[in-house]
């Protein structure tokens, strides 16, 4: 019998990341996180996951109309910058309902006491017991399993590469712990992911020459009209030299600003006029050009986006759907894993298994007239449950018989992109054809 026990190795690395919808994207948002992400998501090799992470919005916002409005412009600002939806996949994570529930089983793997120590909910008892407050004063239930929510968001796209600042690193390490609890447990379903810190991303100064974030007041908003823009570039704060007196680049925000936007040489002439002495209004001037130059463009796009919410709309539902394709099965998957199965495929697996051979589901192999080699899976009863595309090769769509076999309901997930659900079969029909042909290869 054929049983493969190695994953492809030509699995491309899958990257994934959420963004938190609680405010206005900013050029220090753009510089981090939107440009460098497109560029990545546009590599060969790669398979990008971006969401808008609206759930762990409500731990920090209880603004509605706050919520919804800055989903419509994180949306808007990464389609704006080149997001292309055909190429990643692009979701609202609310949109996927399998995320809140793979979070329940997360958190039943997850010790009380790791969730003490994370640093966010650490910090606000650390503030509460400074002020001689109740140490979880203020501190909601939210706050306390926000990590497990990333995890979820995490481990149910098999995410590799998980890109964040810094601050995340740790919840990235829980996800990984949790991944490895649950394995452990349960077999092996999860993916450890990895932290992926952009090292040659420098942190964007704000106005005020403290790092640019929403919490100092500090941001110029990414799509701020050009007049806007103009106007809070012209307030950078600089030192005291007059027009004439050399300037000092190291510790200038204007200076570490352009350089973000810049090319080496336009940095390096941006040097030259700091020590010939430039003003600072001109300064000012060449950095104003400088982003627009860059921001113009999709600033036009992105105010055609905000014109058009329904289209943003249509946008992340199709691309819940895409995300849905891979979490839907894999949940499955999981209850099973864990004991939420239904009973009478259950008792179905006890039995049969131990029945005559003819009372199994099989895997039928042919090639059709384009040339191509496709297999259907029939349950013993002869209805057709799934059905394959064409393979270039029979060895391949040999080795997809193989794992499905092998490995059950976790190799469907992996190989639904080539599959085709029949209209009118559950996927608990298929899960449990499949749970049946795993139990009597092994
Ligand atoms: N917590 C992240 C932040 O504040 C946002 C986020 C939510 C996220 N889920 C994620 C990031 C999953 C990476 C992966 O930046």
């Amino acid at each position: 019998m054929m049983i493969m026990t190695n994953k492809p190795t030509t699995a491309p690395q899958r990257f994934l990341t959420g963004i938190t919808t609680t405010g206005t994207p900013h050029l220090g948002n753009y510089v981090g996180s939107i440009r460098p992400s497109v560029a990545a998501s546009t590599g060969a090799g790669a398979e990008s996951f971006y969401f808008l992470a609206d759930y762990h919005a409500l731990i920090k916002c209880d603004e509605p109309a706050r919520i919804q409005q800055s989903t419509l412009e994180i949306a808007a600002s990464w389609l704006a910058a080149g997001l292309d939806p055909e190429r990643v996949t692009f979701y609202r994570q609310s949109d996927i309902p399998e995320i809140p529930e793979l979070t329940w089983l997360l958190t039943c793997v997850t010790a009380k006491g790791v969730l003490n120590r994370a640093h966010a909910y650490k910090a606000s008892v650390d503030k509460n017991t400074a002020a001689g407050n109740d140490p979880d004063a203020d501190v909601s239930a939210g706050l306390f399993m926000y990590p497990v929510l990333m995890g979820a968001d995490i481990l149910m796209f098999k995410a590799h590469q998980v890109p964040v600042g810094r601050d995340q690193i740790q919840h990235i390490e829980m996800a990984r712990d949790m991944a490895q609890r649950f394995n452990h447990l349960y077999g092996d379903h999860f993916v450890l992911p990895q932290a992926l810190i952009e090292e040659s991303v420098a942190l964007l100064p704000g106005l005020d020459g403290r790092k640019m974030s929403k919490s100092y007041d500090n941001t110029i908003p990414l799509f701020a009209p050009r007049e806007q823009l103009k106007k809070l570039i012209a307030g950078i704060v600089t030192d005291s030299r007059a027009p004439g007196e050399a300037k000092q680049t190291e510790g200038s925000a204007l200076f570490q600003i352009y350089q973000a936007f810049a090319s080496a040489q336009e940095t390096a002439a941006l040097r030259t006029a700091f020590d010939e002495g430039i003003s600072w209004g001109d300064a000012k001037q060449i950095l104003f050009e400088r982003i627009d130059q860059e921001v113009a463009p999709m600033r036009a796009r992105y105010q055609a986006l905000m014109q058009d919410p329904a289209r943003i709309e249509a946008i992340l539902l199709a691309g819940a759907d895409k995300a849905r394709r891979l979490a839907t099965p894999f949940m499955q998957e999981l209850r099973y894993a864990v004991g939420l199965r239904k009973l009478g495929a259950q008792a179905a697996v006890h039995n049969k298994a131990k029945s005559a051979k003819t009372g199994l589901p099989v895997f039928k192999q042919y090639r059709e007239a384009d040339g191509k080699f496709h297999f259907k899976l029939l349950d013993a009863q002869g209805q057709l449950l799934l059905q394959s595309h064409g393979f270039e090769s029979p060895r391949e769509a040999g080795q997809a018989i193989a794992r499905l076999q092998a490995e059950g309901a976790s190799a469907l997930t992996d190989l639904m992109p080539n599959l085709e659900a029949q209209p009118g079969v559950t996927p608990e029909a298929v899960l449990s054809a499949l749970a049946l042909l795993h139990s009597a290869v092994q």
